[in-house]
């Protein structure tokens, strides 16, 4: 009596219900209160629709009563699965796996290589879930934040040709954010072959949940930073959000990273927010150590789970901060 089929965007509003009462319940089963917005004012459904709408699926009860839904998204060749939840009385029978059966025809249709999930690493339950579709529970992702409360103003860099410069994207024409992609393409390209950001880097730009950080030299981009500021974003209140921060591997420097942390925290500064919240996965060693010393706190922790090519691709000297919940 339960099928799933895709999202239409009339249910919208209904799948965001179903995901926030699905991790309400499962956080008040944790923690024993129930959170008063579960996450914090972040939004998942909505823009990742716009950006993603075949990776959407929702689980039905007698064609009426949606009473499970997933996200998915094919960054390029690497798929990321969730937030994926169904109703607490719907649970074990079997309607995530329906759910996760119909997003893996989804990342087949995009040929996507290596499949990626964040979940809860103190969960049988959830281990076993993405275990019987082939994933591997395989490092932490460390979700860090910072508050900027009495955060000291950078001092003015020396001026120098060649030293880096930060540039908005948002400030670019629209022929010149076309051409952006593709260079920001090939720095994903080199840290996972086919790795492509183009879907979340659009949205933020069209439907201005915050805005992409450029570090270049001498008109070559070191890296990126793709920032979301809070309300209909993946930010949630009073912070912001650093989705996904690349540093090109062949360009990497550590001072190039925290100029780029730095413009991040900036920008967060001039909007007003009084934290940042930069996830990073334990296997970006580096990158990890450089947060923990530059004073950002873990705030939460979650395993990542893989299936696919390539699965521990990350070497620990880049400097890339990806969220793939
Ligand atoms: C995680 C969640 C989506 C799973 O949905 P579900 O429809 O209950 O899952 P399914 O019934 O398809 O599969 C769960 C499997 O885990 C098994 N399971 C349940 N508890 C278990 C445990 N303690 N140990 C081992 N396996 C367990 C079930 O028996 C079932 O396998 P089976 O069908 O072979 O028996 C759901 O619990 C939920 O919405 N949780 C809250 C939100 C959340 O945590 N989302 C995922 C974040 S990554």
């Amino acid at each position: 009596m339960v099928k799933v089929r895709r999202v239409r965007k009339g249910d919208l509003a209904r799948v965001r219900e179903v995901i926030e009462s699905g991790f309400a319940d499962y956080f008040e089963r944790q923690l024993g209160s129930r959170p008063r917005q579960v996450f914090g004012g972040a939004q998942y459904v909505h823009h990742r629709w716009l950006m993603e709408p075949w990776g959407c699926f929702v689980a039905e009860e007698n064609d009426t009563k949606i009473v499970g839904a997933s996200i998915a998204i094919a960054w390029g060749k690497v798929g990321i699965f969730g937030p994926v939840a169904v109703l607490t009385p719907y649970q074990n029978q079997k309607i995530a796996q329906g759910l996760l059966k119909a997003s893996q025809g989804f990342f087949d249709e995009n040929k996507v290589t290596l499949q990626g999930v964040a979940t809860f690493y103190g969960s049988p339950k959830h281990l076993l879930l993405y275990q019987k579709f082939g994933f591997k529970p395989k490092g932490l992702l460390a979700v860090t934040t910072r508050s900027l409360e009495r955060r000291e103003p950078t001092p003015p860099a020396r001026p120098s040709r060649s030293a880096p410069e930060i540039r908005r994207l948002s400030s670019l024409k629209e022929a010149q954010k076309k051409a952006m992609l593709g260079r920001l393409r090939r720095i994903t390209n080199r840290i996972y072959p086919g790795l492509d950001l183009s879907k979340e880097v659009e949205i933020v730009d069209s439907l201005a949940l915050g805005d992409v950080l450029l570090l270049e030299r001498e008109r070559q981009v070191l890296g990126f930073a793709i920032c979301h500021t809070p309300g209909a974003s993946e930010a949630p209140h009073g912070a912001l959000y650093v989705k996904v921060l690349a540093m090109d591997p062949t360009r990497r420097r550590p001072e190039y990273f925290a100029q780029l942390l730095g413009a991040a925290e900036e920008m967060a500064v001039g909007a007003g927010l009084q934290r940042i919240i930069a996830p990073v996965y334990t296997r970006y060693w580096r990158a990890y150590q450089a947060l923990l010393t530059a004073g950002y706190q873990i705030d939460m922790l979650l395993v990542r789970m893989k299936r696919g090519k390539k699965e521990d691709y990350e070497r620990e000297d880049d400097f890339v901060l990806d969220d793939w919940r």
